[in-house]
């Protein structure tokens, strides 16, 4: 799963591109809010208390932000409006379900698809997630407490460097380096102690890959991430071919 522990100091982070990146939200919210936003009405208590942990947050770590409320707000979009990271809650029933999310930068998948899907059925399309992944996250799930919070990594290679890509298309990029995109998601998990709601944050960081082709070392990793992938992976994350498009590159220097 690669979770690493997460120190709540640390459970939201913001940079200089916060300005940028959250009116970007703010006209997603406003020109197109069912792609970015999906709420079920059990999710609304965990909102809010999901609202209050996150205020909490920006005056104990970034006094310095003026948290702006928008009383019409659902409350899982009035804390995407003060954060960087998009932000997904899910709770128990009969499984871990989303209930409630803003998403406004998510990594080509449709939040609309998965609102009130258990986290198979979220992670239906990802290739063995069934096999190797589904019992222990779901395990992970039971047993998160609201001490201890937990965040994990996850990499690709992408053809647009738009952080908004609901769209579920996974092609290979193609053409020079120029033009592709190194993209990580930062996540992070935490329990909350009244409704023992799951968080889970999303935070994308996107970098031109020419900028990061300067350093030889980081294109052997890449280089070595892909090849080791397994095929299924490999087609699922739009990466056939790109292995071969690296080494020529990392070969022509
Ligand atoms: C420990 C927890 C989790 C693990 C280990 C995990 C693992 C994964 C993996 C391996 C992928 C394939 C992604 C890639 O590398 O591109 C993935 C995709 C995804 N995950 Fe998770 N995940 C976790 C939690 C969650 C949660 C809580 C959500 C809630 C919304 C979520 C939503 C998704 C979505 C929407 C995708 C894309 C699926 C698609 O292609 O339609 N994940 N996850």
């Amino acid at each position: 799963m690669g979770l690493r522990p997460l120190d709540l100091a640390h459970w939201l982070e913001i940079d200089e591109q916060r300005d940028i990146e959250l009116a970007q939200k703010e006209d997603l919210l406003e020109r197109v809010p069912d792609l970015v936003v999906a709420t079920q009405a059990q999710g609304l208590a965990a909102s809010e208390e999901l609202l209050v942990h996150a205020a909490e947050w920006f005056r104990n770590y970034a006094p310095s932000i003026a948290l702006a409320s928008r009383p019409d707000d659902h409350p899982v979009v009035q804390v995407a409006r003060w954060s960087q990271e998009d932000f997904c809650v899910l709770e128990y029933s009969d499984a871990w379900r989303l209930t409630a999310a803003c998403v406004c930068f998510p990594s080509r998948w449709d939040l609309r698809s998965k609102i009130g899907q258990t986290l198979d059925a979220i992670h239906e399309p990802v290739p063995g997630y069934d096999i190797t992944l589904a019992s222990t996250t779901s395990k992970f799930f039971d047993r998160l407490k609201p001490e201890r919070a937990f965040w994990r990594l996850n990499w690709t290679l992408l053809d647009s460097g738009t952080l908004h890509q609901p769209f579920a298309e996974r092609r290979p990029p193609d053409g020079d380096l120029g033009k592709w995109f190194f993209r990580v998601e930062r996540q992070t998990l935490r329990a909350l102690p009244e409704t023992a709601a799951v968080i889970f944050t999303i935070r994308n960081y996107v970098t031109s890959l020419q900028e990061l082709a300067t350093s030889a070392e980081f294109m052997e990793h890449l280089l070595l991430g892909i090849e080791t992938a397994p095929v299924a992976m490999q087609q699922y994350k739009g990466w056939v071919g790109v292995a071969d498009v690296l080494r020529a590159a990392i070969a022509a220097g």
